[in-house]
């Protein structure tokens, strides 16, 4: 077996990460019968302040035609206080390939890293699965007398039947593929009486497709709450684009911190963009201290979603291992750098 993969190795921190996480794929392909040929496009801030170029068309069509996924480290950049080339980059392939499962695990790894009181790694241990290509995302809106007192700002919020429909079951296929019991879905109906009305009588009528599945549904708020509360409630999650982004950076810190959440962008049966959740962490970049470890997991991720589930699982081991032994970064307690936090991955990848 053979995987194409392009590699964005972003601003800051990011390409410092993804070195790593290329060393750990290398060595599972290595034994694991598979070969991967990489291929590291020039997109990012350096390119963008060199010539102008966000993302472009040979770029897009390389992402589009020639790659099994692509493996991006993350976008920042002080240089580009606009960041608009983040945007034109990340949000640019979400919508133009597609990829409408946001997939983000949040899975505690080890109990000493959770903030919440008597949590372990039984209770917080989640998947949400957040819409990625409409919602209030899109741009659809406008300015009208800017810059004057009547100045008035429009962000529309998108929800189509496709979109809604699509996503929910993207939910509930992988609740039964993996042998999870139930799907919540957030919105904020009571609220939003039009949109979020939409995705109750969607999820409604997908939930009964799929009747050995519990299904539930929370708003947004409550659902914050509760996922702080009782996070054991939670086996997978299905929101749109905005509660998505947020509820997951919640879900990123009890599970241990941004350092540690992975998530992958995904066209089923088609594209795959994985990313680590963090970002670009300028002021930590080039001292080689950042923490690799969610760059490893979303390479965990993107193995997976080749067809090398046996892959992931082993970089979790080595993962829960690394962190039980306290081979970390110092964010997360320890005193080692990146370079040999991965070492030591790499050393208990078995
Ligand atoms: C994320 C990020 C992005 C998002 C930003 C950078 C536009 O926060 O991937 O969660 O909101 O989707
Ligand atoms: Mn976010």
């Amino acid at each position: 077996m053979h995987h194409r993969i392009a590699l964005i190795p972003g601003d800051g921190i990011g390409p410092e990460v993804i070195a790593q996480a290329v060393r750990v794929v290398d060595a599972l392909a290595k034994d694991g019968g598979f070969t991967v040929a990489w291929t590291t496009l020039d997109v990012g801030a350096d390119r963008y302040l060199r010539d102008g170029a966000t993302l472009p068309d040979e770029a897009f069509a390389f992402l589009r035609d020639e790659s099994d996924a692509v493996l991006l480290g993350a976008l920042g950049d002080p240089r580009v206080p606009s960041n608009v080339h983040a945007r034109d980059i990340l949000l640019g392939l979400r919508f133009r390939l597609d990829l409408y499962v946001n997939f983000r695990p949040v899975k505690l790894l080890d109990a000493r890293f959770c903030p919440l009181k008597d949590k372990t790694p039984d209770d917080v241990d989640m998947v949400v699965f957040r819409e990625n290509t409409e919602g209030l995302y899109t741009g659809i809106g406008g300015q009208f007398k800017r810059d004057t007192d009547d100045e008035v700002a429009i962000e529309a919020e998108l929800n189509t039947r496709k979109g809604v429909e699509r996503i929910i079951r993207a939910a509930f296929e992988y609740a039964r593929a993996h042998g999870r019991g139930s799907v919540c879905m957030s919105d904020k109906s009571n609220a939003m009486r039009h949109g979020h009305d939409l995705w109750q009588r969607v999820f409604k009528i997908v939930a009964a497709e799929y009747p050995e599945i519990k299904s539930f549904h929370l708003f947004v708020d409550v659902l914050t709450m509760e996922m702080v509360r009782a996070p054991e409630r939670f086996e997978v999650i299905v929101t749109n684009n905005l509660f998505g982004d947020i509820v997951t950076d919640l879900g990123a810190q009890i599970q241990g911190g941004i350092g540690l959440a992975a998530s992958a962008n995904v066209h089923p049966g088609k594209h795959a963009l994985f990313e680590p959740v963090h970002g670009s962490a300028p002021e930590l970049a080039g001292k080689g201290v950042a923490n690799p470890l969610a760059a490893i997991l979303t390479a965990g991720w993107m193995l997976e979603h080749l067809g090398h589930a046996d892959c992931n699982a082993r970089i979790h081991a080595a993962v829960t291992q690394a962190l039980a032994a306290g081979d970390v970064t110092r964010e997360l307690g320890g005193t080692l750098g990146t370079v040999e936090v991965a070492d030591r991955v790499l050393a208990r990848l078995v």
